[in-house]
């Protein structure tokens, strides 16, 4: 079906190009105006005639079995034969996977900063980059993530110098971050009154650059206690990454592009520092060499960049770095095209907002830290609290409350569109009902439980292709009501949904779409016997239950949100 057919005869009334007036198709805003639409307007200018006119003529003339055709205005309105339609229908709602398109794409994503709490601004980009990467593979890009740790700087010079000073291995090793936060404030503290430290700390972070012995084993070990606490939020999250490249493994390459710089003639000193010029663009210089020679941020962007393109081969190179860095990287991509990389319009920044809890902004620099781990907890106890109440007889409670717990911070994060701002309430997001991730899994859960019913009271199983046969003769049998007839529309729509969200690079999309199908299979079983109708509509509900459990659990998966079976 069906769009396609539409499409299909409109272009031949109106000579047109293959392909063409499908594209213009729109799904009506309310069912009762049919199940799809075709705005006339932008025709009147080439027909000579009134839109109203156009409509007119396009329904008398329009035949195709089991669809009408009627003007009303400047639309022309179908309405499908029911029972002419659901049985391809059903086939298209089972979806097939997207064939390789040779695109590559490179994610930026996560990229938290080593000896540093994992702030929320880190979280978010883990939980959008990771939905990004699933929804590129799954629309057949070869997707490449990276996490692009912030493991170089002069942070670790003042690392460095508060744990030669003041720190203990015994409680770096228990409690990497605290620990190192705790160090990392003592410094600035002690800094008002002591000038030696900051010095102290420039020249570590010289000795670090130029490969000092013991600089590079203090450093690795940083990195590695920090790590392993990073991977366990990690592995709660279900995220994994294809390449950890922190900063530091641009050190040898930044030389490369510092002298193309100056080559190319586009550095310039600046109170000793060296800079890019960026005025014709209306931008602040790029700072690229601190006066004391070290480089900075901006610079192993640079090398990076021109890394990812290079050697891991990007099509496109996607940032998801919360919206505060803009300026960073229209600056960084401008000294690209400066450069002479065309490819420096593939180069995408992908903005998020802020994420407050009830209210409150979380800020790592003074100490005053939420730490991350601990919203997660949170959630999964009040999780746990829910289902003791309800479910309290649930095998396994503590894996699915887990699920549940942290399923509801991530779809709570992405159901937004990712450049608002958001204040979060982790009570609202963890409940059963409501715009929620618990809602979209319980209800997924609720449609398995109908089908493990409906298999444990039926003997006979049948081979794929009788099956369908079997399903089609129900199909037109079966009295479509509204609730069934808007649920199986729906779920033909999952890979427009997933192109758009693509296209617009929002998440959101496919977490709208899961809530949407949950909200219309709940209406659809509110109004439909399902295990105990005859037969034929048995059939036929089951069908749909089956394809509406499948497709949730495909839109969770891509959010990176785990589909428990049972609830
Ligand atoms: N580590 C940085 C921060 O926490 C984010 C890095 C984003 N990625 C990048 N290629 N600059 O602010």
């Amino acid at each position: 079906m069906s769009l396609a057919q539409i499409g299909a005869e409109l272009d031949i009334l109106l000579e047109w190009k293959k392909g063409t007036a499908e594209a213009m198709l729109e799904l009506p805003p309310n069912p009762e105006l049919g199940d799809a639409a075709f705005p006339c307007f932008t025709l009147a200018k080439s027909l000579r005639k009134a839109p109203q006119q156009i409509a007119s003529d396009l329904a008398e003339r329009f035949k195709l079995e089991g669809t009408e055709a009627s003007a009303a205005g400047p639309y022309l309105n179908f309405r499908f034969d029911r029972s002419v339609h659901s049985a391809s229908l059903l086939l298209q709602a089972e979806g097939q996977a997207a064939a390789p398109n040779g695109q590559t794409v490179v994610i930026d994503m996560s990229s938290p900063n080593i000896a540093k709490p994992f702030g929320v601004g880190h979280l978010r980009s883990t939980v959008i980059g990771a939905a990004l990467y699933r929804m590129y593979t799954e629309a057949g890009y070869r997707t490449i993530s990276v996490n692009h740790l912030g493991d170089w700087g002069t942070q670790f010079g003042k690392q460095i110098t508060a744990y030669k000073r003041w720190g203990s291995e015994e409680r770096l090793k228990a409690a990497p971050i605290r620990e190192s936060l705790s160090l990392y404030v003592r410094f600035h503290d002690e800094a008002v009154n002591d000038p030696t430290l900051e010095t102290e700390a420039r020249d570590w972070f010289r000795r670090l650059e130029s490969g000092d012995e013991e600089a590079l084993g203090l450093w690795r070990y940083f990195v590695d206690v920090s790590l392993s606490e990073f991977d366990r939020m990690y592995g709660r999250l279900g995220v994994s990454f294809d390449k950890v490249l922190g900063e530091s493994f641009y050190n040898d390459k930044m030389g490369a592009v510092v002298e193309e710089l100056r080559t190319k003639g586009l550095l310039e000193e600046s109170e000793g520092a060296q800079v890019v010029r960026l005025d014709d663009e209306e931008m602040p210089p790029c700072l690229i060499l601190k006066s004391d020679g070290t480089t900075i941020y901006p610079t192993r962007d640079l090398a990076t960049a021109i890394y990812r393109h290079d050697v891991l081969q990007a099509d496109k190179l996607l940032y998801v770095v919360g919206a505060e860095q803009t300026l960073h990287f229209r600056q960084v991509f401008a000294v690209l095209r400066k450069m002479g990389r065309k490819w420096a319009s593939a180069c995408q920044h992908i903005p998020f907002g802020l994420m407050k809890f009830e209210g409150k902004k979380m800020s790592t620099r003074k100490g005053k830290v939420v730490f991350l781990e601990e919203v997660l907890d949170e959630a999964v106890a009040r999780a746990t609290a829910i289902i003791e109440e309800k479910n309290p007889q649930l095998q396994n409670r503590e894996a699915i409350a887990e699920a549940i717990g942290i399923g509801a911070i991530v779809f709570g994060d992405l159901k937004n569109n990712r450049i608002g701002e958001i204040n979060f309430s982790i009570e609202e997001a963890v409940q059963f009902e409501g715009e929620t991730g618990p809602y979209v899994q319980y209800t997924h859960a609720r449609a398995r439980s109908v089908l493990r019913k409906a298999k444990e009271g039926s003997a006979e199983a049948q081979n794929g292709a009788a099956e369908y046969e079997s399903i089609k003769a129900s199909a037109s049998a079966y009295h479509w009501d509204e609730a069934s007839w808007e649920l199986l529309k729906r779920l033909c729509d999952y890979q427009t949904e997933l192109q758009r969200g693509v296209q617009r690079q929002e998440p959101s999309v496919v977490a709208r779409y899961a809530l949407d199908l949950a909200k219309m299979f709940n209406r659809f079983y509110h109004h439909n016997k399902v295990l105990s109708a005859a037969a034929g509509d048995k059939e036929v509900r089951l069908e749909l239950t089956r394809l509406t459990a499948e497709r949730l659990r495909w839109a969770l998966d891509l959010l990176g949100v785990r589909s428990p079976k049972e609830i």
